[in-house]
C-alpha cells in the first residue's frame, strides 16, 4: 500500500513525549519555551504513521481482550534472525538474543555489568547524551575519542587518540555509535574493521549501538561492525525496533552477545525481563512485514532533507548542514553568524517556537551546532523553518547588503 506521509497527525493530548511532555522538556533544560504553538523536532521519534502490518497485529492485541505476562515465542527469535539475514547478511543465533525494554536501559545494564567503578569509557563526541549518563551516572569515567571534523562537515575518527585511549589503564569499554548521532556518519568497513582490533588488541569491550542502523540514505549501505571484526567475543550489538518503525514507545530492545560468558554477566545484571503482547506481536509484524514501509519512508526521509538543504541554502545561507549518511537527525552548523550559543537558542526556541537540541548536550564540540529531527510531515518542516528563518532574517539582509 502507499503511505501518505505529509498527512499531519495530531500527537497533542497521547501522553507524548515531544507533544505534551513540555513540563518534563522544560526541567530537563532543553528549553524554557513550551506551549501550544510550539513545533517540537527534538527527540528523535517520528510523527509519522506506522505501517498498515503493523497496526493490524495492534489490533488483533487488543481484541483480544486480556494482556496477561507475556513470553518471547519462537517466531519472535525467528523474525529478528530472519530481519538482519535478510538485511545484513549477518546470521544470529536464537541463544545471542537478549531482550532488553530500551537501549538507554541496555548500555547502563553492560556499564554496570562489563566494567569496574573508575574504570575509562570510550566513546566519540558530539555524541547522543545519555552515553556519557551511562558512563558518569554509574561511577565510570568518560574517555572522549572526539570525531574530527573537516571544513566540509564531515566527521571522521581520530584513530591515534582512540588508540591511546584504549590503550590507557583502566579503559575497559568502547561504546560506539553507528550510525552516528548527531553527526550522521555510517562508519566505513576499513574503519570498523580498524576499531574492532584496536580494542580487540587491547582488552576493550565494544557496546556497539546500532539502532539506527536501517534508517540509511538511499545510496548509502551499512554494516554491522560484528560483519568486519576477527571474531566477535568482544562485541555486543544492540539492535532495536524503536526508531526504524517508530515504535520507542513498546520498549523493545534486542541485544546480540554472542560470547556466552559476557552474556551471562549481562543477563544477569538485567535480570529476567518478560515483553508485554504489544511488543511481540510488534516486533514480529514489523520485522516480517515492514520492509515496503521502511523502503517508502527511506523515500521520504531522503527527500525531506534535500528539502532542508535546499530551504537553507535559500533562506537561511550561513547555516551549514551535510546530507547525513544515515539517521533521520540533521546536524546543523549555526556558527558562522558570529553569535553566542545563547543568542542562537533565543531566536529559535524562544522567538520562533521551535524546539531542537542544543548542539552542546552532546558535548562541547558541538557548540554552535542544532540537531533538529526530521521524520515529520514536511509541510511541519516547512512550517519550522520558515519561523526559523525569520527570526535570522535581519543578519542575513545585511550580510547580503555587505557582498
Ligand atoms: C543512538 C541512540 N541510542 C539509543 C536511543 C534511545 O533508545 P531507547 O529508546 O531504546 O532507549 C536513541 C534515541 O534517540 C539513540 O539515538
Amino acid at each position: 500500500m502507499r503511505y501518505n506521509f505529509d498527512q499531519i497527525v495530531n500527537r497533542r493530548n497521547t501522553y507524548s513525549l515531544k507533544w505534551d511532555g513540555g513540563e518534563l522538556v522544560k526541567a530537563i533544560g532543553y528549553t524554557e519555551r513550551f506551549d501550544n504553538e510550539t513545533i517540537p523536532l527534538f527527540t528523535a521519534d517520528m510523527d509519522l504513521p506506522v505501517p498498515q502490518p503493523l497496526l493490524d497485529a495492534l489490533h488483533k492485541t487488543v481484541d483480544h481482550r486480556i494482556f496477561g505476562y507475556s513470553v518471547f515465542p519462537d517466531e519472535y527469535y525467528e523474525s529478528i534472525q530472519h530481519w538482519f539475514k535478510k538485511r545484513h547478511d549477518w546470521t544470529i543465533k536464537k541463544e545471542e538474543i537478549v531482550f532488553s525494554p530500551g537501549t538507554v536501559h541496555a548500555l547502563h545494564i553492560a556499564v554496570r555489568a562489563l566494567t569496574n567503578q573508575g574504570d575509562g569509557v570510550i566513546i566519540q563526541r558530539p555524541v547522543y547524551p545519555p552515553f556519557t549518563a551511562a558512563i558518569e551516572g554509574n561511577g565510570r569515567i568518560v574517555r572522549n575519542n572526539a570525531l574530527k571534523c573537516d571544513s566540509d562537515g564531515y566527521y571522521t575518527i581520530d584513530f591515534e587518540d582512540f588508540e591511546a585511549k584504549a590503550k590507557e589503564e583502566n579503559t575497559s569499554m568502547f561504546i560506539l555509535c553507528n550510525p552516528h548521532n548527531p553527526t550522521g556518519r555510517i562508519f566505513t568497513q576499513e574503519e570498523l574493521k580498524r576499531l574492532s582490533d584496536i580494542c580487540a588488541e587491547n582488552n576493550v569491550l565494544i557496546v556497539a549501538d546500532e539502532i539506527h542502523g536501517d534508517l540509511i540514505r538511499k545510496n548509502q549501505t551499512f554494516t554491522p561492525i560484528v560483519k568486519v571484526a576477527k571474531n566477535t567475543d568482544h562485541i555486543i550489538t544492540c539492535t532495536a525496533i524503536n526508531k526504524t518503525f517508530n515504535v520507542a514507545g513498546l520498549h523493545c530492545t534486542n541485544i546480540i552477545i554472542s560470547n556466552p560468558e559476557i552474556r551471562t554477566t549481562f543477563s544477569e545484571e538485567m535480570g529476567m525481563q518478560l515483553p508485554s503482547p504489544f511488543t511481540v506481536a510488534a516486533l514480529i509484524a514489523v520485522y516480517n512485514e515492514g520492509e515496503e514501509w521502511l523502503e517508502q519512508l527511506t523515500e521520504y526521509l531522503d527527500e525531506t532533507m534535500n528539502y532542508v538543504k535546499t530551504f537553507l541554502a535559500e533562506n537561511l545561507p550561513t547555516v551549514k548542514v551535510r546530507i547525513p549518511e544515515g539517521t533521520y537527525v540533521m546536524w546543523l552548523d549555526f556558527r558562522g553568524y558570529g553569535l553566542s550559543s545563547k543568542e542562537v537558542h533565543d531566536r529559535i526556541y524562544k522567538r520562533a517556537n521551535v524546539a531542537l537540541e542544543d548542539g552542546e548536550m552532546f558535548g562541547e564540540e558541538g557548540e554552535g551546532y542544532q540537531r533538529i529531527c526530521i521524520p515529520s510531515p514536511r509541510p511541519l518542516i516547512k512550517e519550522a523553518l520558515e519561523r526559523i528563518a525569520a527570526e535570522f532574517q535581519d543578519i542575513e539582509s545585511k550580510k547580503l547588503l555587505n557582498a
